[in-house]
């Protein structure tokens, strides 16, 4: 019964919010605390809020397993963190059950049936900027309801404990952090533009710290799901809402698309890493399937540890995997109920010695002159991790692609919708909200889902679960978890470094390395000189990352990158 806080918690009040310390006996919605790092034996939760992260606690504590946990924190972010929590969006699950089965789910949004390829170009053949982002039209159909109701089969506790607390977080209100108060003022505006209904997002007054947010609509629909189950939402009243706001607003998705949705049960990704290591992550329409075992792979041979973590060296070649992953990323990969992606070869020790061999340990590399490898083809999502002392891990991320989506609140029922169409190409070559290009692979078919490049993993160390990790961030998220894995595994950082210290990001095109605050200008400066061109980029990535020790203790660590809280018991 062990639990030990080992990084200062932050105290959300009301009024402000400071550094202190309350007793967890002590909190309410309205009044709580955010562990960044959290050391117990029964079971840990990380999320991107304290609220959430305290709801999956408490299934823990009443005797759920880790998909409650996952279940009762996937449906409160829905609540508390409106901007990438959601019932309007999608995302993906990976788990590994104590009986040793690994599950990977998919309840991605898919392109409503009346989408077509070009929708969001003009009549010149050039996309109209905005539409596939902003309002009805950028929306997919919602996955994330099928997804929990598909995961519930392996939760031990009821639907109707699980979602109460974010009914109760929905119907009574909570008080909101700095940082949302802050992002509800910025897309205000916005808000305004696109909804025909005014959502209790919208008011008279800025928001700030310790504001109520209550959000009455969404307790409905809540209750409603929890009623009715799937239903509740695919059908019924709420399909009804969602109609009715497609309508009044040009959108396309029919009462058909939402009754036709399902989520997807697929094999997961799954890679040995040097002896002891297996690695099972999201396979397509993750891209992460396909690009972390790339990633990996390039390093599998190399000695990184040797280099020196953050060394000149380590991040040079790291980085130039990171531009021939993403080379292959925008040409072969697609939803492969739709498109044949070449996986095994682009996975292959042999395709990828082929692909490092051009590799100069002294100079960049050239965006230009890199291709896709030749086969005979807002970051504002959000992440959690559950384990409980089962051994049942899980890691989900879910997203409505850009903060808040495309800003349209369902009339009546309280959520906001997604944007992920965006996520597809609109036409080969031009970039999309990420920068990330594509072409036939990904492009738009009626009941595709877009490519994703979320990538919740799990890795298990002498087949056991040793770490649980995933974080948001577009299509930062691949190479997040990727150093953070390469930070664990090979440079032997503690869990709250590997999550916590800078990272940086390259993607094939744009030719830019970003890169975080934090790393020597001597670094910063040998890689000019070599080539890069460099940009400051603010945050990479939110990780959330459990690492489990071969006693089966844990330690739970939330990113200091936001409001990301740790709970465990
Ligand atoms: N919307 C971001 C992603 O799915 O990758």
């Amino acid at each position: 019964m062990m639990m030990l806080f080992i990084r200062p918690v932050i105290l959300f009040t009301g009024i402000c919010f400071a550094a202190g310390s309350v007793s967890a006996q002590s909190e309410t919605p309205f009044h709580y605390s955010s562990r960044k790092s959290v050391v117990c034996t029964n079971g840990a939760v990380v999320s991107a809020h304290p609220l959430a992260s305290r709801a999956g606690l408490s299934m823990l504590k009443q005797g759920g397993n880790a998909i409650d946990a996952a279940v009762a924190t996937q449906l409160a972010l829905a609540v508390v963190f409106p901007g990438a929590g959601n019932l309007g969006g999608g995302g993906f699950m990976v788990a590994r059950l104590s009986n040793g089965k690994n599950i990977s789910l998919d309840f991605r949004e898919e392109a409503p049936g009346g989408a077509t390829q070009n929708m969001y170009l003009d009549a010149q053949g050039d996309p109209v900027p905005g539409e596939s982002l902003n309002g009805h039209l950028a929306c997919g159909v919602p996955g994330s309801v099928a997804g929990i109701f598909a995961s519930l089969k392996y939760a031990r506790l009821p639907i109707k404990k699980l979602i109460q607390p974010a009914i109760d977080l929905a119907e009574h209100g909570f008080a909101i952090t700095a940082a949302e108060a802050s992002s509800l003022n910025e897309s205000s505006e916005e808000f305004k533009k696109y909804n025909t209904v005014m959502p209790v997002f919208v008011k008279a007054s800025a928001w700030k710290a310790g504001d109520t947010l209550m959000q009455k609509d969404l307790a409905k629909t809540l209750r409603l799901i929890r009623d009715y189950g799937a239903k509740g939402f695919y059908e019924g009243e709420t399909a009804k809402r969602i109609v009715e706001e497609m309508q009044r607003g040009n959108g396309l998705i029919s009462y058909n698309d939402l009754k036709n949705y399902t989520a997807k049960q697929r094999e997961p990704m799954i890679f040995p890493y040097k002896k002891e290591y297996s690695i099972v992550t999201m396979p397509l329409p993750s891209s992460g399937g396909v690009l972390l075992p790339q990633l990996m792979r390039m390093m599998e041979g190399r000695d990184l540890r040797a280099e020196g973590f953050h060394s000149v060296a380590s991040i040079h070649l790291m980085t130039e995997a990171e531009r021939l992953a993403y080379a292959d990323r925008a040409k072969y990969l697609g939803d492969p109920d739709f498109f044949k992606s070449p996986v095994e070869k682009l996975i292959s020790y042999q395709y990828l010695q082929e692909r490092m061999a051009g590799f100069n340990p002294d100079s960049a590399g050239n965006s230009e002159q890199v291709k896709a490898g030749i086969i005979p083809e807002s970051e504002e999502t959000t992440h959690l991790d559950t384990y409980d002392k089962e051994g049942n891990a899980v890691s989900i991320t879910t997203t409505l692609n850009n903060w808040y989506g495309c800003k349209t609140v369902v009339g009546g029922a309280g959520f906001f919708l997604n944007d992920e169409m965006d996520d597809f190409s609109m036409k080969p070559g031009v970039p999309n909200m990420f920068g990330a290009i594509g072409g036939k692979a990904n492009a738009i078919r009626p009941g595709k889902r877009m490519l994703s490049s979320m990538t919740p993993t799990i890795v298990l160390k002498n087949d056991k679960p040793f770490l649980v990790v995933g974080t948001p961030g577009g299509t930062t998220i691949i190479t997040s978890v990727f150093q953070t894995l390469i930070n664990v595994l090979e440079f032997k950082l503690s869990p709250d470094d590997a999550v916590n210290k800078p990272k940086f990001h390259h993607q094939w095109k744009p030719d830019v390395l970003y890169m975080e605050k934090g790393f020597p200008d001597t670094v910063i400066g040998k890689l000019r000189e070599m080539g890069y061109r460099i940009e400051p980029r603010s945050a990479i990535g939110r990780t959330e990352l459990i690492q489990i020790s071969p006693t089966g203790s844990m330690e739970a660590v939330a990113d200091g990158r936001g409001d990301d809280a740790a709970e465990g018991y």
